[in-house]
């Protein structure tokens, strides 16, 4: 996709195959919209009165007005102004962007950004209107015998126009930051995608490798079973020896700018890490899942891809400051040198761990990996996992969980998910709660029991980060789509990018 911004107060002479106005409800017309009505002689007034309610994400389209350049004048609807929200704006986009694929036009121009919303300026409209359309031209089709070259999208370059030339510098800005956006989206919802038997750890180790061709920004390393053994890994090394494929552990290194000192600040802060769960199919081990939907399990990598996406958004944009991704990845199988229920394994940290579930195996892999990260003195540690059924029970497939030890981190996150529409909702994570991994053979479980599962795995994966300040995204919910619309939906990249735009 291809994102540039016009400046004109003059939509109906602007050249374009398709462009977007919008349009309230109760026929309260955007400054686009009425141009367009008074350059076609109240033709956009004309058809709201007859039949356009001004329903979010409802669109009409009017064809070769006379009096306007553009042969489609796409409205589209914003609901009442009263209650015009970040969300409802971003609607307009993604249903103006599907109207234009769905027309197989391959270039348009959208107003809609360009419309007031009170929580949003400028560059977050930008932003988000490139996010919308990269929601609205995914497509996969990588593991299809004959790839359907008609189905594919051919929307390939989208114009946000502006009435005020005063606007053009933050929507530019926001504009770069959505394109970014929708790439680093689009990589992690096909890497999700994939089948477990193409997206293997091998495969994330080579896409890792990729990302630091591409962009000079990223250095990478990728380990093999020897090195993360002589990094005496056990509790990671435990959940790999049950399967063919080979672990790896890979680390990602991204340095921008250095950030501009803060007046006061003493020495530069150390990275952020981001840390992502990489079971590239988690069986559930010898604790193995039942059948129904355990295809879905291809997605347990969901939090890995989303770190590769995040760096490949952050890399594009060419933030400033460093960044490092972490990403443990192996499979979770049952078989003769699996983990079985009792076993007891020694983590990087040299806390033991009682596995009394083969199940949960992704905080067995993320403690090693979390440990890893006190090497690189971090400012701050966020890790990425799709950890728990129970966070989805708690949570639904609205928010995802979110852990802090640290309240400004939390806060932080939470605001950084409001602003991006990736929304997260805070979880407790009292002393209390610890009890529940009380073990009689080792320092401690890896399950705390059916109450509260969200909770004590996020305790369990706190008694390996006691060194920085450090928060945990549950995306269980939040990361893919089941059913009808089965698939990947790239969260939670967009809190995480707005996250690191807000501290750079
Ligand atoms: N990857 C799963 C979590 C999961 C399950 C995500 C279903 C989305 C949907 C994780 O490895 C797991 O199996 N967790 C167990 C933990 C339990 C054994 C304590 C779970 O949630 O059932
Ligand atoms: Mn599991
Ligand atoms: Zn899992």
């Amino acid at each position: 996709m291809d994102f540039s911004i016009s400046i004109s107060a003059s939509p109906h002479q602007t050249k374009t195959p398709a462009i977007a106005i919008g349009v309230f409800s109760e026929g309260v017309l955007s400054a686009a919209a009425d141009a367009v009505d008074r350059a076609s002689s109240g033709a956009v007034r004309a058809v709201i009165k007859a039949e356009f309610t001004g329903r979010v994400g409802a669109t009409l389209v009017l064809r070769s007005l006379q009096g306007v350049a553009a042969p489609r004048v796409v409205l589209v609807g914003l609901g009442k102004q009263a209650e015009y929200t970040p969300r409802a704006h971003a609607r307009a986009e993604q249903a103006f962007a599907a109207y234009c694929v769905q027309a197989r036009l391959t270039e348009a121009t959208s107003t809609l950004a360009a419309i007031d919303c009170p929580t949003a300026p400028v560059r977050d409209r930008a932003r988000a209107a490139a996010a919308a359309c990269g929601e609205a031209t995914y497509h996969y089709d990588a593991s299809f015998g004959k790839p359907d070259l008609n189905a594919r999208p051919k929307l390939k370059k989208l114009t946000l126009q502006f009435a005020d030339a005063a606007d053009r510098a933050a929507a530019t800005l926001g504009l770069t930051e959505g394109g970014a956006l929708a790439h680093g989206m689009s990589l992690a919802r096909t890497l999700g995608n994939l089948p477990g038997n193409i997206c293997t750890p091998t495969y994330l180790g080579e896409e890792a490798k990729a990302l630091g061709k591409q962009f000079k920004s990223i250095s990478v390393k990728v380990l093999d079973r020897k090195q993360i053994e002589a990094l005496k890994m056990g509790s990671f090394l435990s959940v790999a020896r049950g399967s063919a494929e080979q672990p790896r552990f890979i680390v990602l290194h991204y340095k921008g700018k250095p950030v501009a000192a803060k007046r006061g600040a003493k020495a530069a802060a150390g990275p952020i890490v981001l840390v992502g769960k990489g079971i590239t199919f988690d069986s559930g081990g010898i604790s193995i899942k039942p059948a129904a939907t355990m295809d879905e399990m291809k997605f347990d990598m969901c939090g890995a891809a989303s770190v590769l996406g995040t760096l490949r958004a952050v890399a594009e944009i060419g933030l400033p400051g460093e960044i490092i991704g972490l990403i443990p990845t192996c499979e979770n199988m049952p078989s003769g040198t699996a983990n079985k229920p009792g076993d007891v394994v020694t983590s990087m940290s040299g806390q033991t761990i009682e596995i009394l579930n083969t199940d949960a195996e992704g905080r067995l892999i993320l403690c090693d990996a979390l440990t890893y990260a006190e090497r690189f003195k971090p400012s701050a540690v966020i890790d990425i996992a799709t950890l728990t059924g129970a966070c989805v029970v708690a949570l639904g497939k609205v928010n995802t969980g979110l852990f802090a030890s640290d309240d400004a981190l939390a806060e932080a996150l939470l605001a950084a998910g409001k602003q991006s529409m990736d929304t997260a909702w805070r979880l407790p994570l009292d002393d209390a709660y610890q009890e529940q991994l009380k073990s009689n053979f080792a320092d401690m479980a890896n399950i705390g029991g059916q109450p509260g599962g969200a909770v004590t795995a996020a305790c369990f994966l706190a008694r390996f980060t006691k060194a920085y300040h450090w928060a945990h995204l549950d995306i269980a919910g939040t990361a893919w789509r089941g059913g009808g619309d089965k698939g990947s939906t790239g969260r939670p990249v967009p809190m995480l990018l707005q996250y690191l735009i807000n501290q750079a």
